[in-house]
């Protein structure tokens, strides 16, 4: 056991705040506590979580207490936001504050806006875990689905795993791409036609894992794959794919599993409903020659997209998947609480964000939370890249725009571009739309003479 409570809380807000070697031990507790679960009433006695959902949620709230309950917590629940001070306008900053400052000793929270959680976190005195923001990320999901792909196949590293339905709406699909590809498993997209994967997860999957884009032959998938042009996403390096693919492209042999999800409906937009059946997975996809050793895997809540006839196949592993998500809050909570050590070095602490000082706010994302909680939390950016300059949103990780960048330090403006603005301290980096923008605000260009300087 260590400290009673960290001083510096750690949250779980995206998969990329747990390391490999966090995760392969926690993977270590929730075998240990899916053994006996009756029997760790006094790791987490007198602590309790609260559940703050503003959606719907069975699985990972009710996971989440019977895993804080197990563990001799209490729990304190908001499943209904709409019952509480929300419907007064009260924000989610104030609800944190007051929610973290007393009442509990960790925070789930599932939002609708991306980066919910993560503001939270900004707020809290407490551990926040992100149980889904929008269709950002679900971290929590993507450690129980790790964690059954472990318990199943014994290891994650170079796996084939199918993601298959609305690539470009669910957040469990999100966050396990990227785990897959710090992991080096292979994925192989099968979308629904008009639900690829974005744009920004396919991009940041390039550019931090290498991941290149492969056009997949899934004939093989059989009906599955049928309706939809298949992408394999590898992070293998160009000269060990060579040995496995032509000028063709990918093709399917055997994958290791079937990551299948629902139409996420709630966030499409009217114009996107789509008259096209949406993929489904029946006992005559099961018979596909490479899906014969290939478990199935869904979040789940499912809607037809796996026929109930699936159920009893041996490979269908969902319902054990949901079952595996008490013994893996379990370790996750008792972690956060600082009540089990996971014994491995701390990962690296993230970049620091700065705000952005004023104007419009340069996030292109309409869902992400500083376009609605203004009053608190103003948009705030992380750099990606030095030269040239490019800065994402530190809510919902999105690549914003911007036309210039100031130094306050030396009241200049220069192009992104500009050599000089690698020579800017990160502290004095401000983001602006353009000249009039760096006007008002007193920033002069580059060539002009410093007013304040004597003569
Ligand atoms: C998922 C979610 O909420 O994103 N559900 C869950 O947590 N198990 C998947 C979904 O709703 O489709």
């Amino acid at each position: 056991m260590s400290q009673d409570h960290p001083a510096s809380p750690r949250h779980l807000v995206s998969i990329d705040d747990v390391s490999i070697e966090e995760m392969h031990a926690l993977f270590a507790h929730a075998d240990r506590f899916a053994g006996n679960p009756r029997t760790f009433a006094d790791t987490c006695p007198g602590f309790i979580s609260a559940s703050l959902f503003y959606e719907p949620s069975t699985r990972t709230r009710l996971s989440f207490e019977s895993a804080m309950l197990r563990l001799g917590g209490g729990v304190l629940t908001a499943a209904e936001m709409t019952s509480s001070s929300v419907v007064k306008g009260e924000s989610l900053a104030d609800t944190i504050r007051v929610v973290g400052g007393g009442y509990a000793d960790v925070i789930v929270l599932r939002h609708p806006s991306e980066g919910a959680a993560r503001l939270a976190s900004h707020f809290s005195p407490v551990p926040v875990i992100n149980a889904g923001d929008g269709s950002l990320e679900h971290p929590t999901q993507t450690l129980c689905d790790l964690y059954n792909l472990h318990v199943e196949r014994g290891r994650i590293e170079g796996l084939d795993v199918v993601l298959a339905g609305d690539l470009k709406y669910s957040r469990t699909v999100h966050s396990f791409a990227f785990a897959l590809a710090r992991f080096g498993a292979n994925i192989v997209c099968v979308p629904q036609p008009g639900f690829e994967l974005p744009e920004y997860v396919v991009k940041r999957l390039h550019e931090e894992f290498g991941v290149e884009p492969i056009r997949a032959d899934a004939r093989r998938l059989g009906n599955l794959a049928s309706n939809s042009d298949a992408v394999y996403l590898t992070p293998q390096k160009p000269h060990q794919l060579s040995l496995f693919t032509d000028a063709r492209g990918w093709e399917v042999q055997q994958v290791d599993a079937v990551y299948m999800t629902r139409p996420q409906t709630e966030r499409h937009s009217s114009k996107e409903m789509s008259e096209t059946q949406y993929l489904r997975l029946e006992k005559r996809a099961m018979a596909a020659e490479s899906l014969r050793d290939a478990v199935v895997m869904h979040p789940l809540p499912r809607r037809d997209e796996i026929s109930d006839e699936v159920d009893a196949d041996p490979r269908s592993i969902y319902f054990k998947q949901a079952a595996r998500g008490v013994p893996i809050r379990m370790a996750i909570l008792s972690w956060l609480l600082g009540r089990i050590d996971l014994d491995v070095p701390l990962p690296k602490a993230a970049e620091p964000s700065l705000a952005v000082p004023s104007g419009p706010n340069p996030c292109p994302n309409p869902s992400c939370i500083s376009r609605t909680e203004t009053r608190h939390a103003g948009p705030r950016f992380h750099v990606i890249s030095e030269t040239p300059l490019r800065a994402a949103c530190a809510y919902c990780t999105r690549e914003i725009s911007f036309g210039l960048v100031g130094c306050s330090s030396t009241g200049v403006y220069h192009a992104p571009g500009a050599a000089a603005v690698g020579q800017i301290h990160f502290h004095h980096l401000v983001l602006l739309e353009d000249e009039a923008a760096a006007v008002r605000l007193g920033f002069r260009p580059s060539a002009a003479p410093d007013p304040s300087a004597r003569a």
